[in-house]
């Protein structure tokens, strides 16, 4: 393997630099030359391409979004776009790549490898809706940054005994939400698939305030919204409907941003040093992922055929907690 390139795409994730930062320096360590491409699959179509030392990834393992940028592109999910990206990479005589994002850039990737060209994928999506892996990059750091508004937001809802619906991200998938909201403390959590009734929000509300509860945070998945209106302008409708005042937040594109945890800066270490390690080992058209703590691999097709599960026990632990 002596040319290795590495491109971020999709939803950015923090982290994302902490991965790409060690695929330079182990690359390099494992006697490579790492190449970085810009702009995601965007950026591999249009060339925009140049070689990294270990100097240009100096100091970028502490912020947040990505250094090599990412795109969304629909020409590279087209063959003629697909086409272009393999003759850009054998023009530059690039030996492997490692493809850090989310499922559609996992998508991506094993398109580049069903076209026979050596791919590893790493999970990096704050939603967490990846299977092979028990954690993408920057979950954790989106988790904390949601926590952190939902206790500020908890402060002004106990001063007002408020009802609030504090709206997280996440896609179709409810991790984010049902995460935050045992570890957040709130009193109901919404999510994709196993949305609550209206008369169970009203009577949940109105007997958490007769039991003294200063507030009523619901943390509602974004992907629990219908396609006529919001979950968060559905459940502040119940909750004025029961006679308590509501307000609602909805915490966008401010999860997705900031400087990575320290465990994301860690989990992005070791994906991308394991991605060098596959890639050399010829183990590619697989994913890494993080497994009891330890580093595995599976095949990216096997993870893009396969449904991320909530934890059936943080789905048992989120409703007595909330009383
Ligand atoms: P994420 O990686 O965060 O899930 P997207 O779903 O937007 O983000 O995917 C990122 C990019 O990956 C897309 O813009 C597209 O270029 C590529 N991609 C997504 N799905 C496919 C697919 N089915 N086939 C080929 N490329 C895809
Ligand atoms: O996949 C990450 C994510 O932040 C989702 O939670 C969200 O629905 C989506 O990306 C928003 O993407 P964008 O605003 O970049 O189109």
């Amino acid at each position: 393997m002596k040319r290795i390139a590495v491109l971020t795409s999709g939803g950015d994730a923090p982290g994302m630099n902490a991965c790409v930062r060690a695929v330079v320096r182990y690359g390099i360590t494992a006697g490579a030359e790492v190449y970085g491409i810009r702009r995601g699959y965007a950026g591999l179509m249009s060339n925009d391409i140049s070689k990294l030392d270990s100097r240009s990834v100096g100091g970028i393992i502490r912020q947040g979004g990505t250094v090599l940028m990412s795109a969304r592109s629909a020409e590279f999910k087209t063959p003629e776009g697909q086409a272009k990206a393999l003759d850009v990479l054998h023009g530059w005589e690039i030996d492997g790549l490692v493809v850090i994002g989310g499922d559609g850039s996992l998508n991506g990737a094993a398109c580049l490898h069903r076209l026979g060209f050596p791919v590893v994928g790493i999970p990096a999506s704050i939603d967490n809706d990846i299977a092979g892996t028990e954690m993408a990059i920057g979950v954790d750091t989106a988790l904390n940054t949601i926590l952190d508004a939902m206790d500020k937001i908890k402060d002004t809802a106990s001063a007002h005994q408020r009802a609030f619906i504090i709206e997280v991200m996440g896609r179709a998938h409810g991790y984010l939400a049902l995460m935050a909201g045992i570890a957040g403390g709130a009193e109901m959590v919404i999510l994709p698939g196993r949305e609550v009734s209206k008369a169970a929000v009203m009577r949940e509300v109105k007997s958490a305030f007769l039991r003294g509860k200063p507030h009523f945070i619901i943390v509602a998945a974004e992907g629990a919204s219908t396609p006529e209106k919001s979950i968060t302008n559905l459940l502040t409708d119940y909750i004025i409907e029961s006679g308590h005042d509501a307000r609602s937040t909805v915490l966008g594109h401010v999860q997705r941003g900031g400087s990575p945890s320290c465990f994301d800066r860690l989990l992005g270490t070791r994906f991308g040093a394991a991605a060098v390690d596959n890639l050399v080992m010829g183990n590619t058209g697989v994913m890494i992922g993080l497994k009891a703590g330890e580093m595995i691999t599976t095949d990216i097709e096997t993870v893009l055929s396969t449904s991320p599960e909530l934890s059936k026990e943080a789905l048992r632990l989120a409703e007595p907690l909330a009383h």
